[in-house]
């Protein structure tokens, strides 16, 4: 027999995936399902984001292009870090463009890793952090982030995980699954803890223009940061353009150079007609109003679970309002079951599509994560018959 590569034995297969299958064979069996287990838009791409990739196509924009992505492209992205992170970069040598944020996270992971480093990374937190952290052989320490704090590491655990190995530090706010963000104050002191150690802090914002009360601070935002910090972002979730697979890598340019290395040699580039279209999203005022618009109906539906959760008073199902993304991390700790039990008995019983928060680390366990990118309608059954199916639990 042929040896395989033994990393990926360390990998879980996901559970998001296995809860999505399942709820794909209730639906084919022709069971309704409310399904709130997607980290997708329930929004269209504004169909004049699509005009402007047709338009590309027709132009001739259908074949290779400069792996590190147009020059048109990446002075949008560099005007739109400056707009709305207040954060200025290099659009000849600081930014890359590519598929999307998982590719942005995989370049940049690439480029700084070597194998044996240890990667500090939250618990819970989206599963792909510590799989490619993994996949290229590093060794991942996670790090506390309960409930009872918010959702966000105490400081002195980054203190307490620190060894002579410790090189780079992941983080993702707002978080999927928790939609917490931590204060500027304690983002400031994680860089001065990042600074004396000499440690990369890889920053996945894909979530960061979805807030509700108060706006999160880049990471690079800070005297000195962007020498170490490395900024992962993409049009997939601010846009509603998933499935265009175009985000971007923002960081030091020698971090870059070796990106530009990791992206040229796994996918060559991202399709030129794709990156027009992305450029037309980032830079078109009126796009700018329809991503607003969407923020506005994530808020709302927020709202509306919080008034729901107040509406019903229970004590087995408790909610910590997301300060931004469009999760609820439901609290489901008061029924003693794992999250995964949870989820299929939700399922099978009700309905109702959601992800196992034992998905996203030992410290989710308990909980379940619900989308609010679904319509108002589903987020507010769905929500009523978590809270019912939980009260009626022995
Ligand atoms: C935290 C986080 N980062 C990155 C991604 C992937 O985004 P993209 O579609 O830009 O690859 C997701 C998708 O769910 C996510 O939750």
């Amino acid at each position: 027999m042929h040896n395989l590569n033994t990393q990926f034995d360390l990998i879980r297969q996901s559970a998001t995936v296995a809860m999505a299958d399942r709820i794909l064979a209730l639906k084919a069996s022709g069971k309704n399902i409310v399904g709130l287990q997607v980290g997708d838009p329930d929004f269209g791409t504004h169909p004049a984001i699509a005009e402007a990739a047709f338009k590309a196509m027709q132009e001739g924009h259908t074949h290779y292009g400069p792996s590190v992505g147009t020059l048109e492209l990446r002075k949008a992205i560099a005007a739109k870090l400056q707009r709305d992170e207040g954060v200025s970069y290099d659009p000849a040598s600081e930014i890359l463009v590519t598929h999307g944020g998982i590719h942005a996270y995989y370049t940049a992971m690439q480029s700084i890793l070597n194998p044996g480093d240890d990667v500090l990374i939250p618990d819970p937190s989206w599963a792909t952090h510590s799989n490619m952290a993994i996949m290229l052989r590093g060794n991942v320490i996670r790090i506390p982030a309960p409930a009872e704090n918010g959702f966000i590491p105490q400081f002195d655990a980054w203190l307490k995980a620190l060894t002579p190995k410790t090189r780079i530090i992941v983080l993702n706010y707002p978080s999927n699954p928790t939609g917490a963000f931590p204060s500027r104050e304690y983002l400031q002191k994680l860089q001065d803890f990042a600074a004396q150690h000499n440690l990369w802090i890889v920053s996945d914002e894909v979530y960061g223009s979805l807030y509700y009360e108060g706006k999160p601070t880049c990471a690079a935002d800070f005297e000195g940061a962007k020498e170490r910090t490395l900024l992962v972002n993409s049009l997939s979730k601010s846009y509603a353009m998933t499935g265009w697979r175009v985000g971007f890598l923002a960081a030091p340019a020698r971090v870059i150079q070796n990106a530009l290395k990791a992206g040229q040699n796994s996918i060559t580039c991202v399709a030129p007609f794709i990156q027009k279209a992305a450029t037309f999203a980032l830079t078109d005022p009126a796009i700018q109003q329809v991503t607003a618009e969407m923020r506005a109906a994530y808020g709302r539906r927020r709202e509306l679970v919080i008034r729901l959760a107040h509406q019903l008073e229970s004590d087995r199902v408790k909610i910590t309002p997301p300060q931004g993304a469009f999760y609820f991390f439901l609290d489901l700790r008061a029924l003693n079951m794992p999250s995964v039990e949870m989820c299929e008995k939700i399922l099978d019983e009700e309905g109702v599509g959601l992800v196992p928060g034992s998905a996203f680390g030992e410290q989710g366990e308990g909980f379940i994560r619900m989308t609010i990118a679904a319509s108002d309608e589903d987020v507010e059954a769905g929500f009523r018959k978590i809270v019912e199916w939980a009260e009626r639990q022995p």
